[in-house]
């Protein structure tokens, strides 16, 4: 601001005069200058909105927990806004008893909340071959992190006598017309990770992300969290259903398919600056993104200003959870001239962020999902940032 701003020198109206009462936004809502920060659809992707996806905007959220109304969404048939009183979970198979549950059954059981990503298998698919999309949030917005609420599977089963010994998959099934069905593997839930979670952000979960009753999978790629999930299976082998047969495997350069890579690999991104912003002058800027593994916790996130040929250590923010975002910052003084700003994430598990050249030798570049190549952001003299790829 320069010498003799008005905006300082005189009071605003909202210094001399009431405001507004309380409960004026019983739920509350964003306010009214934010409204460009909005789930955006890609256009021309999808022929009809029903089968199609929303990306959250990751270049205009802090922290790690994605607000409700922007958590993105992805459905296959459509959404409904569900009646919980007429909800039903069913479980059946390999138990000695099958069983209906009520959603009032459901909520006087014990429950556990924790802080989970859930990335789409398909996140940064666009971008397998070149460069397709302006913004991160189109290359990166089919993630999102939230505390959910609910009840183990583990806790469910063990109610109906699953027969753990010969039930080694389950199938989850959900209520919409999409027939969206998932096999997940039974260690997982013996785990006891997996639960039937109603809550979401301390609230229940929103018609879009599937109220009132929804899987969570931690660090499995979002289409096996089953929204309007109506029904569990107790199984002895996968059951290879259109949503594991011919969508969500991987192709490979010499023409097979890869089935069931469910985890999410290790991947990170700058969300600011990222493709679209525009940096006013060089001098100080906070260089801000998100990491993230299916595999547990993220250890270590490198960050580039230069195309990946040095690198320096950024710092991560607390909480740093398991199968959850981690932010993470750095500063950097831009002296004006072109840089390329670059992201590297190392899990737990010692898996580091490939580059897209050393991903596109294994994978090939025809692909749709599981992407976690190497983010890198192009900034040119204007200012003016964009999407491109560094091998
Ligand atoms: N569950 C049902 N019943 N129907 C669906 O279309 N989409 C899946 C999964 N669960 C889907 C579903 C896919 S592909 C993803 S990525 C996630 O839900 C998306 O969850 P969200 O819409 O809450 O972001």
């Amino acid at each position: 601001a320069g010498e003799g701003d008005p905006a300082i020198l005189n009071l605003p109206p909202w210094s001399t005069s009431l405001g507004l009462p309380v409960a004026a936004n019983p739920y509350g809502m964003p306010s009214r200058y934010e409204r460009g920060l909005r789930r955006r659809e890609s256009p021309g992707l999808t022929r009809v909105g029903g089968s199609s996806v929303a990306f959250t905007p990751l270049q205009g959220l802090f922290g790690i927990i994605t607000p409700s109304g922007l958590h993105f969404e992805r459905h296959h048939q459509g959404w409904h806004d569900v009646d919980p009183s007429k909800h039903r979970l069913m479980i059946n198979g390999l138990v000695r008893t099958n069983a209906v549950f009520t959603m009032d059954d459901l909520m006087r059981l014990p429950s556990v909340s924790r802080i989970h990503f859930i990335e789409c298998g398909a996140n940064t698919g666009m971008e397998w071959g070149n460069v397709a999309v302006p913004t991160v949030q189109y290359s990166h917005g089919m993630i999102s992190c939230s505390e959910f609420t609910g009840v183990p599977l583990k806790e469910i089963l063990d109610m109906c006598g699953a027969d753990y010994k010969q039930g080694r998959y389950v199938l989850a099934e959900g209520a919409d017309g999409s027939s969206m069905t998932r096999t997940i593997p039974m260690e997982l839930i013996e785990s006891g990770e997996v639960f039937v979670a109603y809550g979401m952000n301390g609230e229940m979960l929103r018609p879009e992300n599937g109220y009132p009753l929804r899987l969570v999978v931690p660090g499995v790629q979002g289409v096996s969290w089953v929204k309007w999930l109506r029904r569990i299976e107790v199984g002895d082998k996968p059951w290879a259903t259109k949503d594991e047969a011919v969508h969500y495997i991987d192709l490979m350069p010499d023409g097979l398919h890869r089935q069931y890579t469910s985890v999410q690999e290790c991947k990170s991104v700058i969300t600011t600056p990222s493709g679209g912003q525009l940096l006013l002058d060089k001098g100080f800027y906070n260089i801000s993104g998100m990491a993230w593994s299916g595999r547990g916790r993220i250890t270590r996130v490198d960050v580039s200003t230069d195309g990946g040929i040095n690198w320096r250590e950024a710092r991560l923010e607390t909480p740093v959870l398991s199968k959850a975002v981690t932010r993470f910052n750095i500063g950097w003084v831009w002296d004006g001239k072109p840089a390329i700003l670059q992201s590297r994430a190392v899990d737990e598990t010692g898996h580091v962020q490939p580059s897209y050249g050393q991903l596109r030798k294994v994978r090939g570049t025809r692909s749709i999902y599981h992407n976690n190549a190497i983010q890198s952001w192009k900034v040119v003299e204007s200012g003016e940032v964009s999407n491109v790829q560094v091998l």
